[in-house]
């Protein structure tokens, strides 16, 4: 058994822009029953939704940031047998948003994220004494950086291992050199072998340099961050650490994404009875105000952050030929701007096959991945994915493009497939893997074998929870 202190930005059920909240939410629950002792530190942002009250567990932290002092109250709640601490800080996350507001990325990011990370290290002082800090992205990334110097030689801290993960190597927390000068950290890390980046601070990068272990989200994202293509310029930094880095797949919490259980959906429905799936589909297409004959189409999902990395550049550049195939496509989405404006133009050029609703819906979310019969993630890279996982359990075979996680998870082959990949990026890799799945589809039997194959899948945070606490044991026993 290991004590464990998480420290993160965003967790279900309580904050989510992305996986890294569904990931927060469950991995402690899932390490708890296997006799881990978990706490998780996060923000107490403005919108957070509490079920219950929590109770305040510490008051007046001092958290000096630079020249600047904060006072945070920490209270906690319990979430799946862990404690979650928020730290109440209304100068810093009092304020509606996580991460950006209607202006667009708060400017004091950098200072309300180390905050975050020197909060944590007063939780592990006063509240929760871990033997392992697991820092999550760069949000979380400065805690071993602050640890391992400004608290250097503190015996509070001695003997603490740190593990980072890793989510998204394209988001690093890159700020301007001046910035350093506001963070209280040794103006001698501002170097190329610390926080210093082509000029700039990077919290991630200081979080890899001073981690004594990495880990990232999928086998075959571990090995794409160490190369250019993927490695958004921290390749080289990652390669003269590559017997630190491993990759563990993220789980996915069943009680949450379920046909058999699902409260969201129109109907429910499992692999031995698929005869709810079709009301489901029916009640998506009402929903999302597409025609009635669109029943007699296979129906493409898409749920998704609209950023760059998720392959919608692809999906612009064959609309038209995806809207001449017998088929009919349900959006859910919002982020960049291009994106949203495209998918709309779609929706009213082709009311008839495209229908879009920009913004975040955890409901419609559920609806699609039930209704829909295929699910389509051309992305760019992805370090692990979700939404592909919990199709499969919803007998939506994926679409998907073979990287990262996505191309751990899913298997295209002939007698063991779960759904579809090209591997390629351009429109006619995507185009060529839609016409291979809409062929599919004609023919019903093995088809629903297919959507039973992955409906079988087991991703549960069992075995993926296992491998972190084996990390843990490992990182304690070795000292
Ligand atoms: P990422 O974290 O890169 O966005 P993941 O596939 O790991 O990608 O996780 C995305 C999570 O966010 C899933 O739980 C998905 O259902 C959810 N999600 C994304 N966009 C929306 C949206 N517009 N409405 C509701 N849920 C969304
Ligand atoms: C990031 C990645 C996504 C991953 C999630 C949870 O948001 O983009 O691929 O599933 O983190 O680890």
């Amino acid at each position: 058994m290991s004590r464990v202190l998480m420290v993160v930005s965003e967790a279900t059920p309580f904050c989510k822009t992305g996986g890294l909240a569904d990931v927060a939410g469950a991995l402690p629950a899932a390490l708890r029953e296997r006799g881990e002792d978990v706490a998780v530190v996060l923000p107490q942002y403005l919108d957070l939704k509490l079920p219950v009250p929590p109770r305040e567990v510490w008051r007046d932290l001092a958290i000096r940031v630079g020249p600047r002092l904060f006072t945070a109250d920490i209270y906690g709640t319990e979430h799946g047998g862990a404690t979650f601490y928020f730290v109440a800080c209304p100068a810093l996350y009092g304020r509606h948003g996580i991460y950006s507001g209607p202006a667009g990325d708060f400017l004091d990011n950098h200072v309300r994220y180390a905050a975050l990370s020197l909060a944590a290290l007063g939780v592990a002082r006063h509240l929760f004494r871990p033997q392992v800090l697991h820092c999550h992205d760069w949000q979380a990334a400065l805690a071993p950086v602050y640890m391992r110097t400004a608290f250097a030689g503190d015996p509070t801290f001695m003997g603490i291992r740190t593990v980072l993960t890793i989510h998204n190597l394209g988001y690093q927390g890159r700020f301007p050199g001046a910035t350093m000068g506001e963070l209280g950290l040794d103006p001698g890390l501002f170097n190329p072998e610390g926080l210093e980046f082509y000029g700039d601070v990077n919290f991630l990068k200081g979080g890899i340099a001073f981690s004594d272990s990495i880990t990232t989200v999928s086998q075959k994202y571990a090995e794409e961050i160490q190369t250019p293509e993927n490695g958004f310029g921290l390749d080289g930094f990652l390669r003269a650490r590559a017997d630190r880095i491993q990759g563990i797949v993220n789980g996915v919490d069943y009680a949450d994404w379920n046909p058999e259980t699902d409260r969201r959906i129109a109907r429910n429905y499992s692999a031995d009875d698929l005869s709810g799936k079709v009301e489901c589909k029916r009640a998506l297409i009402a929903e999302m105000g597409l025609p009635a004959e669109a029943m007699g189409r296979p129906l493409i999902g898409i749920v998704s952050r609209f950023a760059g990395q998720k392959g919608f550049d692809l999906v612009e550049e064959i609309a038209q030929a995806i809207a001449d195939e017998d088929v009919s496509v349900a959006i859910l989405g919002s982020g960049e701007a291009r994106f949203e404006d495209s998918f709309r133009r779609f929706a009213s050029a082709r009311p008839d096959r495209f229908a879009a609703r920009i913004g975040y819906d955890d409901g419609l979310a559920h609806r699609i991945e039930a209704g829909a019969d295929l699910f389509l993630m051309p992305s760019r890279y992805e370090p692990c994915g979700l939404n592909q996982i919990y199709s499969l359990r919803y007998g939506t075979p994926p679409v998907v493009r073979a990287t990262g996680g996505l191309d751990d998870t899913i298997d295209d082959t002939i007698e063991d497939g779960t759904g579809f990949k090209f591997r390629e990026y351009t429109g006619a890799g995507l185009l060529g893997a839609i016409r291979e799945a809409l062929a599919a589809y004609r023919d019903a039997e093995g088809w629903a074998a297919r959507m039973r194959r992955g409906m079988k899948k087991d991703f549960s945070w069992k075995v993926s929870a296992g491998k972190y606490a084996n990390l843990y044991r490992r990182l304690t026993e070795a000292r």
